[in-house]
């Protein structure tokens, strides 16, 4: 069995329901199996005390996940048009793999979620590809085969899963933005098991 790490970080909820359901999508195909993880806050006055599981559930990530994975499905809220700093944190610990190569040839996905239409998806969702191909990683997104990309009311993007949360972060995911998310990690799945990097 080989897994997809689902990473993501969430304060209000939005980008965690996405992670599950594109471990949903992992977990679609045999012989694949979703690891969800998240990471810790961090704090501008000192570090953040590390919490063993956090308050969003799925377990702090340490980078040894990062190492057994065959692929990785990265996702954050949208922060100033940007991934949001406690993600970037722990990316900017992985010097140590980025050094042995230890992510080079797996493949990566992105997904966000905004308070916005225009509030920035697309420039998070590319923003976040960049340490991810540093890390030598390649780039998975979504197809126009996937119908709900032209009709989608909300989120939804080739770069990456995304959802519109609202003004009040209170929009439920979209029927369309579901799928999305699902054929997203069913996709990442697919490719991870093809390349067998784990
Ligand atoms: C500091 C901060 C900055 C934000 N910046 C943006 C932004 O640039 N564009 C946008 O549409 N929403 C922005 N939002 C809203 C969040 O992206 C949105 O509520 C998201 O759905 C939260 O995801 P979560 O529920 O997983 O935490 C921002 C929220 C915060 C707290």
């Amino acid at each position: 069995m080989q897994e997809v790490l689902v990473l993501y970080y969430s304060h209000t909820g939005a980008v965690k329901q996405m992670a599950q359901l594109i471990a949903r999508g992992v977990e679609k195909v045999p012989g694949m199996r979703a690891r969800l993880r998240t990471v810790p806050k961090v704090s501008t006055v000192a570090e953040a005390t590390e919490a063993e599981i956090s308050d969003s559930g799925a377990p702090s990530v340490e980078l040894k996940d990062l190492e057994e994975c065959a692929g990785l499905a990265l996702g954050s809220p949208t922060r100033f048009g940007n991934m949001a700093a406690p993600l970037k944190y722990f990316l900017d610990g992985t010097g140590a793999l980025w050094l042995k190569g230890a992510m080079a040839g797996k493949p990566a996905a992105v997904f966000t979620s905004t308070a916005s239409l225009h509030g920035g998806q697309e420039t998070t969702l590319l923003s976040m590809m960049l340490p991810l191909i540093h890390q030598g990683m390649l780039i998975v997104g979504l197809p126009y085969s996937e119908a709900d990309l032209m009709t989608t009311q909300g989120g939804g993007t080739p770069y990456g899963a995304s959802h519109l949360a609202g003004a009040n972060a209170d929009q439920p995911i979209s029927e369309a933005e579901r799928r999305l998310c699902i054929a997203l990690g069913t996709r990442l799945a697919e490719v991870a098991l093809k390349l067998g990097k784990a």
